[in-house]
């Protein structure tokens, strides 16, 4: 399966923090904001990866992110122009993709919460073994902001809106989708929205008119961490920091999961663990080394 992170957006309720960076490079407390959804990916199990970005600052995401190869996996980078939507990744990234499955998270996602990797990986084995799609809802308290799901009594999806002025349900579809071979085909068939862009919903919508759409619900345990505006940014570091000093833990630490994967080796670890020099960051990769993190 490939995988595609989407960190375009000129991110403008942001400024003027994002007047020369991208949304996606600003702090979650103690790593850059993209080093989330990349644990998310490379939790499924997902090796390949194309970062989508702007034209200005595709370049800086390289320049962290490099080619992946810290993190044993293969990182690729592509420019969307203009914001013209999400489901535009899947045309951006048709050659990437090929006749592969795919999944695709927004670079400004944060997922957390005990069972999640699990969660990916039946998602992934979903859209490869069985060509299913399969999205995640989770109960937002302002439903408007988002995708919407509801459900039937029996919790199957009935219908997805993308921002309804009148939600039919509190339920958020979250910035993670898993795709089964043809997706790019279908991102073809969408048509612009009335706010001109090419909305990731028209295509789940598609796969649940076909039956071929799971929805996961993301129950009260999980955290789904919206880092839109000021406050809920600094809300995502309160969390993320909270988390980690109460449970002497790292959050999201792509370098640690590659070496828990097995994709990297111990040498490798360490030599990243001093990239990362003195910080808390570089601390705790050289303790997973040493084998001092309890899981
Ligand atoms: C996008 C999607 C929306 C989804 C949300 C999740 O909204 O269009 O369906 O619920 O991401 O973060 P946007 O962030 O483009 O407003």
């Amino acid at each position: 399966m490939k995988g595609i992170i989407l960190a375009g957006g000129a991110g403008t309720r942001l400024y003027p923090l994002t007047l020369v960076t991208s949304k996606q490079l600003l702090p979650v407390y103690d790593k850059p904001m993209i080093y989330y959804p990349l644990s998310t990916l490379m939790l499924a199990g997902i090796r390949d990866i194309l970062i989508i970005s702007t034209p200005e600052d595709t370049q800086r995401f390289r320049n962290l992110l490099g080619d992946g190869s810290q993190f044993g996996i293969r990182l690729l980078y592509e420019t969307q122009p203009s914001p013209d939507g999400l489901a535009q990744a899947f045309i951006i990234g048709e050659e990437f993709i090929g006749n592969d499955s795919c999944a695709m998270i927004l670079g400004d996602n944060i997922f957390y919460g005990n069972g999640f990797g699990r969660m990916l990986q039946n998602a992934r084995k979903n859209a490869e073994e069985k060509n299913r799609s399969s999205v995640f809802a989770y109960y937002v308290a302002d439903p408007e902001r988002f995708g919407i799901v509801d459900f039937d009594e029996k919790g199957r999806a009935l219908h997805l809106e993308e921002k309804p002025a009148e939600p039919k349900s509190h339920y958020a579809v979250t910035g993670l989708y898993f795709y089964p071979p043809g997706i790019s085909s279908r991102a073809h068939l969408v048509t612009p929205s009335y706010r001109g862009e090419l909305e990731i919903t028209s295509i789940n919508q598609m796969y649940l008119a076909d039956s071929l759409l799971d929805v996961q619900i993301l129950g009260r345990g999980f955290a789904w961490l919206d880092t839109g505006t000021m406050d809920t940014l600094l809300d995502a570091s309160e969390f993320v920091r909270m988390i980690e000093q109460r449970q002497s833990i790292m959050i999201s630490a792509p370098e640690e999961i590659a070496y828990k994967n097995k994709w990297i080796t111990k040498d490798k670890l360490l030599k990243s663990a001093e990239k990362y020099g003195k910080s808390p960051y570089g601390a705790h990769l050289r303790a997973v080394a040493e084998g001092k993190v309890r899981y």
